[in-house]
């Protein structure tokens, strides 16, 4: 198996064009409206990355701190219009000793990246101690029943983009599947110079069964599992498992 290299947040080539290639759309929109509704205030986006969603919800009044593991992130996140207004952390949960917010936000995925069981625990026990009573953790994470690797190919997933280098080529390309862990690489291709970056990636696809388990026994209730970005409850053909869980 192809070891990840994760370059996709780490090489500033990759970082400076994040944001043209993952533009806030549909899910940003959801999660502001769910902070809404759930009546959070302070917010801790976890994984936050180039900080889109937590510049957005800090322009709208929330108390947000944002804790990503990329320094490259990091440095696009901090100088984001209302990012002065943002606690931004480098790390990952541990980070999270000694706060006390209403919810913990992760967004694209990222709760996918906690490939090892023992550090998604960890995540889960970290958060729990950082909520305040009937707070909520949030999160997305793909529905591997609709097997999404399925499409990784450049015939199948290839988009172009214009960007500030010129136009580029970005597709997905599936390299190995082992039970629930998934290895693909991500191509940039830059028309204009013929250069190409790839980040080799992994990712962990957890059923739905195994993620509510997972969060009863750290101490959360699962009041909803949406399975898109409509506000359409999950089902076994939904593309997302949306997860809504409040600690107890
Ligand atoms: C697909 S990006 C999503 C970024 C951001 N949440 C968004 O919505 O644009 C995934 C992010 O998860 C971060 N990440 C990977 N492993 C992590 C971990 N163990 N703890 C926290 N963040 C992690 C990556 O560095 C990356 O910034």
């Amino acid at each position: 198996m192809k070891k990840p290299t994760y370059t996709e947040f780490s090489d500033p080539r990759f970082v400076a064009l994040y944001d043209n290639l993952n533009a806030l759309g549909a899910d940003s929109d959801f999660f502001c409206e769910k902070v809404k509704e759930l009546e959070a205030q302070t917010i801790i986006d976890l994984g936050c990355g180039t900080g889109l969603l937590t510049t957005k919800l800090a322009e709208q009044g929330y108390e947000m701190i944002g804790i990503e593991p990329s320094d490259a992130m990091l440095e696009v996140a901090r100088h984001k219009p209302y990012g002065e207004k943002v606690k931004w952390i480098i790390g990952s949960s541990e980070q999270m000793k000694g706060l006390q917010v209403d919810m913990i936000l992760m967004t694209s995925h990222v709760a996918q990246f906690f490939l090892e069981n023992d550090e998604w625990n960890t995540m889960l026990k970290n958060s729990h101690d950082a909520l305040k009573p009937g707070g909520y953790i949030v999160f997305d994470a793909r529905n591997p029943l609709t097997k999404p690797w399925e499409k990784w190919t450049r015939e199948t997933s290839s988009k172009k983009l214009e960007t500030p280098n010129g136009e580029v080529e970005m597709w997905y390309q599936l390299l190995e599947v082992k039970e629930n862990r998934v290895v693909y690489e991500i191509h940039y291709f830059f028309t204009k110079t013929n250069e190409e970056l790839i980040s080799v990636n992994e990712l962990i696809y957890r059923s739905q069964e195994e993620i509510t388990n997972y969060l009863l026994d750290a101490g959360f209730i699962v009041e909803k599992i949406y399975g898109d970005w409509d506000g359409s409850l999950a089902t076994e053909t939904s593309p997302e498992m949306i997860f809504i869980a409040r600690k107890i």
